[in-house]
């Protein structure tokens, strides 16, 4: 049984994931998280800074990764998933630089950058608390259809229909990366608590396929039918498809 949580607003649904974050922060001020960016995600860091504002949260010790990062961008680009971490969050609260990990793009071997960054997360003992969200085509992080439920932070295309979705979102008339570095669906796996929040309408389709289909490889966000804790957040745009 998968665990569901639904919220009336997107606003709800984003203060429920930030008041868990909050709370798992305060019980483990060294708790390994990992981020996704995104639409979505803006509600949440927000709301995550809002609670802030009257308690007080320490994140000075939270070691901080990111699910993915674009391939090909200038250095310090606006539109860098980095940049947007910091933006949003990274520097609002009190995190530490040393403690936060981002896939390098600039490497001159992706791959080996992207084997540093899995060996990173291993080296923190993996994943406590995981936020995902879901692309039109389930593509979690930039784990897209036909990807294994079995690999590793790689280097990965991104699909066309992502192209189109995400390039709305950039800046300056920079080229949309055709690449990204992704933790793969098999590190997404191995997290100890996962979270997947999906807010609005465009989203309800791909939570309808997420509900009534069996795990398959051709729909990326069904593997997390597999994992052993994970909590989808919906709100009730999102969630006004199933039954
Ligand atoms: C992007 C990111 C994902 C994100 C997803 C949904 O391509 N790589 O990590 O979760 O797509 O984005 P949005 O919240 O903007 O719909």
């Amino acid at each position: 049984m998968i665990k569901i949580t639904k919220k009336e607003l997107a606003k709800d649904a984003s203060l429920y994931l930030a008041r868990k974050m909050a709370e798992a922060i305060r019980k483990k001020p060294d708790i390994v998280m990992c981020f996704a960016t995104g639409r979505t995600m803006d509600a949440v860091y927000h709301e995550l800074v809002q609670l802030n504002k009257n308690e007080p949260l320490d994140c000075s010790q939270v070691r901080c990764f990111i699910v993915d990062e674009y391939i090909g961008l200038k250095k310090d680009s606006e539109n860098s998933y980095r940049h947007y971490m910091n933006e949003h969050l990274f520097n609002l609260l009190n995190f530490n630089e040393k403690n936060i990990i981002t896939p390098d793009p600039h490497s001159k071997n992706h791959d080996e950058a992207s084997r540093a960054y899995e060996e990173n997360i291993r080296e923190a003992s993996g994943i406590d608390f995981l936020i995902l969200g879901v692309g039109l085509n389930g593509h979690i992080g930039f784990n897209e259809p036909g990807s294994s439920f079995d690999s590793r932070t790689r280097v990965v295309a991104i699909a066309e229909e992502t192209k189109s979705s995400n390039k709305t979102l950039f800046y300056n008339g920079e080229e949309f990366p055709k690449t990204a570095i992704s933790i793969g669906i098999g590190t997404i796996l191995e997290s100890k608590k996962c979270y997947l929040l999906a807010t609005g309408e465009t989203k309800s389709h791909i939570i309808k396929r997420f509900i009534e289909e069996a795990p398959h490889g051709g729909l990326p966000v069904s593997a997390l039918k597999n994992h052993l804790d994970f909590e989808l957040i919906l709100d009730k745009d999102a969630a006004k498809l199933l039954e």
